[in-house]
């Protein structure tokens, strides 16, 4: 037996080895043919000998595991991401900054990955999980797909507890590929690295993240104190002494801000040349006693700043200008262009705001016009090429009448937009729906765009809360093309689900013009409920933080507003919720799932107040211990339930490691 195990470690440790040599130092040792064999006489070996099996096995990178879904997780620090600057003014204001703090200007500039951030925890040097930045406070566990990215260690060279961070990416030559077979098979082709990167993680059977051959780099150590660390780049060194892919080639230390813009200059020139994207350069406060003085804003750290590369601009063709009708009945001019290629992602239209932005370019119909993305997200016109004009090209006009209703159009005073007016009109109506039913709003699985103008025209839907009498029109549901009876009872149980959504969603849903989903998010929670919003008083709005004149005066309104008040009260009779639920998406992998007992006393807080908590977090608490039980939680003079754990070799922690786990979760 004793050989079979060494035979085991010793395989894991040649293939983890040429792992390494082959994903993160780019510099392979042996052949493929080699390492083919290896992996197979280890399965073999682990599937005979499944007593030596461990989650750190390099067979373990192969992809299989299928999840049901994402859980959510709780950052233990929040992942913040970093203010953009677009030129070397910017960053000179940066640099000014720090030296005013009288901290020396010495930063380590490095490579803007164009990815996706990760969070992954070590304990003694193993893999736990991994996560996604979500919304920098909560993200999602994607453990199982990120054990497919080859330059992420499964076990560390040190037998450590430790939490790194760092950027998933796609190589460019991936995507070509995966473009090229998806052309062939006559599939959608996926738009630019990061979408790509972003999809691959986000699957569920992580055998489709192991086809894409995603890679990583490392680049951000959370706790640098626990390994009495000094400075960043002391960090990188250790994290890449760990095995972690470091962009070593990449990472310069720099003195001021002379050295910055020559490592700029120098990484534009070869940006083309590597084999992964890159959308800028992040320069970081090297000292980190120096990042403690400048510490944080709410939103980002005030020691780094990422430098965005100006984005690429290319020529097309403005084939015409068409217009669509939002929400708020506002009209919209759109280019409808030949589709190019921006930035490694298809472009076919842009949008043109309004009149006035359409005049100010002086844009023609034909003509060829300059895009690029804005924020590198948003495509945007630039400029019109009049050199290149050939007389053929059309006179822009703006339309006087809505092109869904023929409503006549009105434009307020002082206002550069045009509005239809016609509150039944139905691309506002639709497009209200639309956003009611949205991901960030209810979030009602199966009524995406298409089946909302489906259902709108075929008069199920003309209403909000026609949404949830959908059930009276089940028979004819069923009857439609691509519907069934399980298909019609998942929509309608999702549309029931939805009733009971915490506050937020709702109040976003409802389309308060310039309430999105954060600001909603932060009204819930301030006003805990609609009846207190209806209370409101226009200075009640303006006091709370972030909310000025603008929204203060769109929120009052809404809220007198006949009309709105008698959809808020039919949606009460309808059942859906109107009450602040609290923070959504509890979850820690250490609680959530987990089966605890609470025996003796606890000096830092009470027994109901902790299982209150562990519940919270999704575990559940019981009162006598069995072999179903996870965790025994010990305090002072615990009795026979101790015991009993002990004795079915239950896991058993004291009140300093639960202590720990709630402080973190607190945080
Ligand atoms: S440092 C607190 N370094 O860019 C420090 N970020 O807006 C957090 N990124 O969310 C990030 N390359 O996804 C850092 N070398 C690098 C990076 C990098 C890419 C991404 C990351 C982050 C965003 C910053």
């Amino acid at each position: 037996m004793d050989e079979i195990k060494k035979r085991i470690d010793y395989l894991r440790e040649i293939i983890n080895k040429a792992n390494y040599e082959y994903y993160v130092l780019d510099n392979p040792t042996i052949t493929d043919q080699e390492f083919d064999k290896y992996l197979r006489e280890l399965e073999v070996l682990e599937k005979n000998h499944p007593e030596f099996d461990s989650p750190s096995s390099p067979t373990k990178r192969v992809g299989g595991e299928v999840i049901d879904k994402f859980k959510k997780i709780k950052h233990v620090l929040p992942m913040l991401s970093l203010p953009d600057v677009f030129d070397i003014n910017e960053i000179e204001e940066f640099n000014n900054r720090v030296v005013k703090e009288g901290v020396e200007p010495t930063y380590v500039c490095e490579y803007k990955i164009d990815g996706l951030s990760v969070s992954l925890h070590y304990e003694k040097g193993h893999l736990i999980y991994g996560a996604t930045r979500g919304d920098g406070i909560v993200g999602e566990d994607i453990t199982h797909n990120v054990k497919t990215i080859k330059s992420i260690p499964l076990e560390l060279k040190k037998p450590i507890d430790i939490e790194v961070r760092g950027e998933i990416y796609m190589p460019k030559k991936v995507l070509a590929e995966l473009n090229k077979e998806r052309e062939e098979k006559n599939l959608p082709l996926l738009q630019n690295v990061r979408n790509a990167a972003a999809g691959s993680i986000r699957q569920l059977d992580s055998k489709i993240a192991a086809e894409r051959k995603l890679s990583s780099f490392i680049y951000h150590l959370p706790n640098p104190q626990d390994y009495g660390i000094k400075t960043h780049s002391e960090a990188l060194d250790f994290m890449e002494s760990l095995g972690f892919k470091v962009n070593v080639k990449a990472n310069r230390v720099v003195k001021g801000i002379k050295e910055i813009e020559d490592y700029i200059e120098e990484i534009t020139a070869q940006r083309d040349e590597l084999d992964y994207e890159i959308d800028g350069v992040v320069i970081k406060v090297n000292s980190l006693e120096s990042q403690q003085v400048l510490g944080f804003t709410s939103k980002y750290p005030r020691w780094a700043i990422a430098y965005k590369f100006p984005a690429k601009e290319v020529l097309t063709k403005l084939q015409d200008i068409v217009f669509t009708v939002g929400r708020t009945g506002r009209i919209t001019p759109n280019a409808v262009l030949d589709p190019v290629i921006v930035m490694g992602s298809m472009v076919k239209r842009a949008t043109l705001h309004n009149e006035d932005y359409v005049r100010m370019k002086d844009l023609k119909i034909g003509d060829i016009v300059s895009i690029r993305k804005a924020g590198d997200v948003i495509p945007e016109v630039v400029e019109a090429k009049k050199e290149r004009r050939t007389g053929e090209e059309k006179e822009f006009t703006m339309i006087t009448n809505c092109p869904i209703c023929g409503e006549v159009l009105i434009k307020k005073e002082g206002q550069v937009d045009h509005y239809c007016p016609n509150i039944l009109c139905p691309a506002r109506s639709v497009e209200g729906l639309i956003h009611f039913c949205s991901r960030k709003a209810m979030n009602i699985d199966g009524l995406g765009e298409e089946i909302i103008e489906d259902f709108y025209n075929l008069g199920f839907i003309k209403t909000i809360p026609d949404i949830y009498s959908l059930g009276d029109y089940r028979t004819d549901l069923i009857e439609l093309e691509g519907y069934g009876n399980k298909s019609v009872d998942n929509l309608l149980s999702a549309i029931e689900v939805s009733k009971s959504n915490s506050f937020e969603r709702v109040l976003f849903g409802l389309g308060i013009p310039g309430i999105g989903d954060k600001t909603a998010l932060m009204l819930a929670k301030t006003f805990k409920n609609v009846d207190n919003m209806i209370k409101a008083n226009y200075e009640d709005y303006l006091n709370i933080m972030d909310i000025g004149p603008t929204l203060a005066q769109n929120l009052y309104d809404f809220f007198q507003n006949e009309e709105k008040l008698e959809l808020i009260k039919q949606l009460k009779e309808i059942g859906i919720n109107m009450t602040f639920l609290g923070e959504e998406g509890k979850y820690d992998y250490r609680i959530s799932g987990k089966k605890f007992v609470l025996t003796g006393t606890l000096d830092f807080m009470g027994r109901d107040e902790l299982s209150r908590i562990l519940e919270d977090y999704g575990a559940t608490t019981s009162g006598s211990v069995s072999k179903k039980t996870d965790v025994v939680i010990v305090g002072e003079n615990p009795g026979s339930k101790y015991d009993k754990a002990r004795e079915l070799g239950i896991e058993i922690w004291d009140e300093k490691q639960i202590k720990e786990i709630i402080d973190s979760l607190e945080d």
